[in-house]
């Protein structure tokens, strides 16, 4: 077994600081596992399984989100709101489908490289505003997720299960085992940006706008065909990076993927490439922040619009004390009326006081409201919205917008209000899928991508 004595102090970055030393500090949104014996025997068997990622992958993502500080490249992080147990791979790849039919136009109208990282292999736990759900008079736990319990509103569903944190290891690794395959053994060649574009997508003007710019791609690598630059030749043309991550938030299944790398002695949590903190467990002086600050993958924080200038400070200082650019990513999430002016004060904090941010936009969890049929939903044109204040104050204070962070599907569901192939609130019915927060379709989230791609030529960024 996994001990932290393996390494001696001396040789540890944080000498304070261990992959157990959150357990000091007050730990929020974690369930209360009914059978605690049987919780250890699961976190014991995980420790002694392989990483799921190796150290050497999220240094380089540091390196890769460092371009994105310096405004050389721009960060495209997707994927569900909470993951599911029973995705198929058709819906695995059909998510990476999109998410590479995004990066392609944004590239293509910007001339940047995009980082891709997914909300995916892992994206299984979730925080909650309240820990019981009260339906006709009877209370049962909340879903926090299917490394948790099961959404099905039954006692036994509900009951938080330990061989769950099993199942999300296994699922994570043949989740990212399928994203490996795809990235790196053909799917991703730059010749198929054709056969991306899904049906449903390709009947729509949007659709029918990226047939025109994939034409044109064709043309482009045709061209390099004839001038003897083929895939073999530029492993560039027919295979693309994609990183992992998702939200740190059980800390008992973190703590059991946290290992020291070999090489550096430095610890790393090897469940993601990249880890990031939610609005509600940002608490300078609590768990999260803590566990986090002692492993050296790339971290994300999520901050919404009561964030105090102060407290950015706070956590750059916490999460990247050595200033290290691509680090720390802190991930805005104000909502599109707040944005303007929420955000500068906070820009200015990190700027003044010299740490190398990582600015991304979530314009998806400051818009969301329930219809009167009882649908938690999101409009496009909110998400655009945001999204182009983000941009707007970013050219006003002088700093650099460095991406997005979306909730989106491949699939053709109808959870966001709005886009081109308009979706109505009478649609929301329809196709419902997500267990958690309402997710972008393919349409509307290629159509973000050109929406977005025009934001950023016109900010000169
Ligand atoms: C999420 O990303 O799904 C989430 C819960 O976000 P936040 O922490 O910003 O509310
Ligand atoms: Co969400």
């Amino acid at each position: 077994m996994n001990t932290y004595n393996d390494v001696s102090e001396s040789l540890q970055p944080n000498a304070n600081w261990k992959p157990n030393s959150w357990r000091d500090k007050d730990v929020l949104q974690q369930p209360t596992w009914p059978d605690q014996e049987a919780q250890e025997a699961i976190l014991n068997q995980i420790r002694d399984l392989p990483p799921l990622v190796f150290a050497g992958e999220a240094k380089d993502l540091t390196t890769e989100l460092a371009a994105v500080a310096r405004g050389e490249a721009f960060l495209l992080q997707a994927g569900d709101c909470a993951e599911s147990f029973d995705t198929s791979a058709d819906s695995i790849r059909d998510r990476l489908r999109v998410i590479l039919q995004m990066a392609v136009v944004l590239t293509y109208y910007t001339g940047v490289p995009v980082l891709k990282i997914g909300r995916i292999a892992g994206q299984f736990a979730k925080p909650r505003s309240n820990d019981t759900e009260t339906v006709d008079g009877v209370e049962l736990p909340s879903f926090r997720g299917h490394i948790v319990n099961d959404p099905s509103f039954t006692a036994g569903a509900r009951t938080a299960d330990p061989s769950r944190l099993l199942t999300a290891y296994n699922r994570a690794a043949a989740t990212l085992n399928l994203l490996r395959a795809f990235t790196k053994g053909g799917f991703a060649d730059l010749s198929r940006v054709h056969q991306w574009n899904r049906e449903f997508v390709a009947a729509s003007p949007v659709g029918q706008r990226y047939e025109e710019l994939a034409e044109e791609i064709d043309r482009a690598v045709q061209f390099m065909h004839a001038c003897g630059v083929t895939s073999d030749r530029l492993a560039e043309l027919s295979q693309v990076d994609f990183y992992t991550s998702h939200e740190a938030l059980l800390l008992d299944y973190e703590e059991a993927l946290t290992r020291c790398d070999s090489l550096t002695n430095e610890w790393y949590d090897c469940s993601a490439h990249m880890l990031w903190i939610g609005e509600r467990t940002r608490q300078i002086d609590g768990a999260h922040v803590e566990f986090l600050r002692g492993v050296q993958n790339p971290l994300g924080c999520k901050i919404g619009p009561t964030t105090t200038p102060t407290e950015v400070h706070q956590l750059c200082s916490a999460l990247n004390p050595e200033k290290i650019p691509g680090r720390l990513t802190l991930i805005t999430r104000m909502g599109a009326t707040k944005i303007i002016d929420q955000l500068p004060p906070l820009l200015e904090a990190a700027s003044e006081a010299d740490h190398p941010v990582v600015w991304v936009c979530d314009p998806m969890h400051g818009n969301t409201f329930t219809t009167s049929d009882g649908h938690k939903t999101r409009h496009f044109e909110d998400v655009l919205a945001e999204v182009s204040g983000f941009f707007a104050v970013h050219r006003l204070v002088g700093t650099i917008p460095g991406g997005v962070h979306l909730e989106l599907t491949g699939d053709d569901v109808t959870e966001c209000l709005g886009g081109g192939t308009e979706v109505f609130n009478s649609d929301l019915g329809q196709r419902y899928e997500s267990m958690c927060d309402p997710r972008l379709n393919g349409e509307q989230s290629v159509e973000l991508a050109f929406r977005l791609a025009e934001l950023l030529r016109d900010s000169d960024r």
